[in-house]
């Protein structure tokens, strides 16, 4: 039986050339909140098991997700923020992402006031593809000295190399739905007990 973001995305998904999956219409720019809050207790039952204290994500299109998932742990969420802004300050932990998807590197930062040895972090997003937001946020936590307990991602697509490298390097992921391949204009999913 498919979850409700998988739901989703076979009803309202759009498949744009270069394996791009369209789901402004409930998660990238409209947002769809009974769904968005099922997925935030989608991951809270999973990783539960843990003792978190925060969620931390990345502008923008994480955020949304990243609070429902905070509400239901009963913790702050923190967002890196992109590009150089001045009010993030200097006292900042950074790192370069390159977007393969938008060809471009951009920085990344979160405020040394928001991160530290004592947390134990969930991080969640909205795509996996490549890994690269999540290597990014991975240096973040590393130089904090902050401990990641689990990525918790929306869509992950199985056929980039971002889900296989975050488990290689032990990391417990968990995403909702996995896109298996998209093709001519179809959305196949990873089967729930293939994963
Ligand atoms: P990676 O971090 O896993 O390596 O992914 P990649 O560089 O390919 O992704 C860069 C941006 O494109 C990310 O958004 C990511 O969420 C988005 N993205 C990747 N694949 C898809 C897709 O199939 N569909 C859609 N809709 N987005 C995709 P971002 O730059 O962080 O932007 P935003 O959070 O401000 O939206």
């Amino acid at each position: 039986m498919l979850n409700a973001l998988e739901s989703a995305i076979m009803e309202k998904g759009i498949v744009l050339e270069d394996h791009i999956l369209k789901v402004d219409m409930f998660l990238n720019h409209q947002i769809d909140i009974p769904l968005i809050e099922q997925m935030g207790r989608d991951f809270y039952d999973y990783f539960k098991k843990y003792e978190i204290n925060k969620v931390l994500t990345v502008e923008a299109s994480g955020i949304a997700i990243a609070c429902f998932t905070a509400r239901c742990f009963g913790v702050p969420v923190v967002f890196a923020k992109k590009g150089s802004h001045k009010n993030v300050g200097d006292n900042v932990y950074s790192a370069e992402v390159y977007s393969y998807t938008k060809g471009k590197t951009v920085q990344i930062n979160v405020s040394k006031e928001y991160l530290n040895s004592d947390d134990k972090v969930l991080f969640v997003d909205d795509f996996l593809a490549n890994g690269a937001a999540a290597n990014g946020v991975i240096e973040i936590i590393r130089q904090s000295n902050a401990q990641l307990m689990g990525v918790g991602i929306a869509i992950e697509k199985g056929f980039q190399a971002g889900g296989k490298m975050l488990l290689s390097s032990g990391i417990d992921l968990y995403s909702l739905a996995i896109i298996d391949k998209m093709e001519k204009g179809r959305i196949y999913l990873k089967r729930r007990e293939l994963c």
